[in-house]
């Protein structure tokens, strides 16, 4: 079984498998020749061809142990109606959905996948064509990630527009949750069908919800979603990451059924070991910052939250994605300290 399969499925590797958020990126040359090709940011996600390059360009000169499809969690707004554009340096602009009269003009659940069948063809392509011991991960936004994004028109530094329409129209705000949950089931169905081997959720804001509203709305959507795709595929494993989750990481696998939980950096390893670990497979922790500035610093935190996680399945990441002005020979340190490190 490939590596990263195997350490979702619960075995203790003696190297873990190694992948990186945003892997295909802007620190990449390569990335930023074919991103240049493909015009913009979004129409490389629709390019089922080019999207195939980027998502295999960090295996090719890296040799990760997994690949995660290339695409955005801001692609399930859009083919739900809200229209979706990027502004360079800044970053993503939505049409806002403040109310009944927005939410009731969006698209149903059965609507998404005229937009989204390029993403699937994308999912074909790289079945057949990574190597043969790299496992290939589906991802989608959690449904709170995802509607802070809807309801705000841009990402915020905390999520005040979503929190508000939470406190000041539950029903609305529950409805949208409802609405991205289901369509995103089906979205991450069809990626399975295509060739994913295993799905990520990534709730990049749960840590903004707090108390019974963390699980009322990070736990529970993502729940629900895992429910219903281990009933359509048993076998299926998931990897969910409820970012900045903090105390809300203790007890993740069991309340959400998911089967390894991602860890940002604001937790220590050795607390993930010995609160989170038991229960499963995780996955992260180390600062994305260490990809710019590399050297020894980098080579002890490595060697560190190896060692710390080396009691249980562990799959090695960064706590968040990647940055564009990391240095690519840092990754390439990452990798063969981890890979050296056993033998060391
Ligand atoms: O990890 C990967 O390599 C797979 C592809 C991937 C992208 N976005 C490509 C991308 C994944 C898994 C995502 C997830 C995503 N997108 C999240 C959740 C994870 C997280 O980072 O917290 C969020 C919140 C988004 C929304 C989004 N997309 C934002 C806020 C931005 C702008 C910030 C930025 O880095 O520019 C994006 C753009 C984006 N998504 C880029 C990439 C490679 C950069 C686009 C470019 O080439 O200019």
């Amino acid at each position: 079984m490939k590596k990263l399969m195997r350490s979702l499925a619960g075995e203790t590797l003696p190297v873990p498998p190694i992948w990186m958020m945003r892997q295909a990126g802007r620190y990449l040359p390569e990335y930023k020749a074919t991103r240049a090709e493909a015009g913009d940011f979004l129409s490389l996600c629709y390019n089922p061809d080019l999207a195939t390059e980027v998502t295999l360009q960090p295996i090719r000169r890296f040799g990760f142990d997994a690949a995660i499809l290339f695409a955005d969690i801001l692609l399930v707004p859009q083919a739900l109606g809200a229209d979706l554009w990027f502004v360079t340096g800044e970053g993503p602009r939505l049409s806002t959905i403040t109310d009944a009269a927005g939410l009731a003009k969006l698209k149903g659940r059965d609507d998404i996948h005229d937009t989204l069948s390029p993403i699937y063809q994308t999912v074909r392509n790289l079945a057949s064509a990574l190597p043969s011991e790299t496992a290939l991960i589906g991802f989608a936004g959690a449904p709170w990630t995802v509607a802070t994004y809807m309801i705000a028109g841009r990402g915020t530094p905390d999520q005040a527009p979503a929190h508000a329409l939470k406190d000041e129209n539950r029903e609305v705000f529950e409805a949208l949750l409802d609405l991205i949950t289901d369509a995103t089931i089906d979205y991450l169905d069809m990626q399975v069908q295509a060739g994913a081997e295993t799905v990520k959720i990534f709730d990049s804001w749960a840590g903004s919800l707090k108390g019974d509203d963390f699980r009322k709305y990070a736990v529970e959507p993502t729940r629900k979603i895992i429910a219903e795709l281990k009933r359509r595929h048993p076998t299926l494993p998931i990897i969910a990451f409820p970012r900045e989750g903090g105390e809300g990481y203790v007890g993740f696998h069991a309340a959400t059924g998911a089967d390894c939980v991602a860890v940002d950096d604001s937790v220590d390893a050795a607390w993930v070991a010995e609160n989170v670990q038991p229960a499963g497979c995780v996955q992260g922790n180390l600062k994305s910052s260490h990809m710019v500035t590399g050297g020894d610093a980098l080579i002890s935190e490595v060697r560190r939250i190896r060692d710390a996680l080396s009691g249980g399945p562990h799959i090695f990441n960064l706590g968040h994605g990647i940055t564009p002005d990391a240095d690519p020979d840092n990754v390439s340190l990452m990798i063969e300290t981890l890979r050296e490190s056993v033998s060391a």
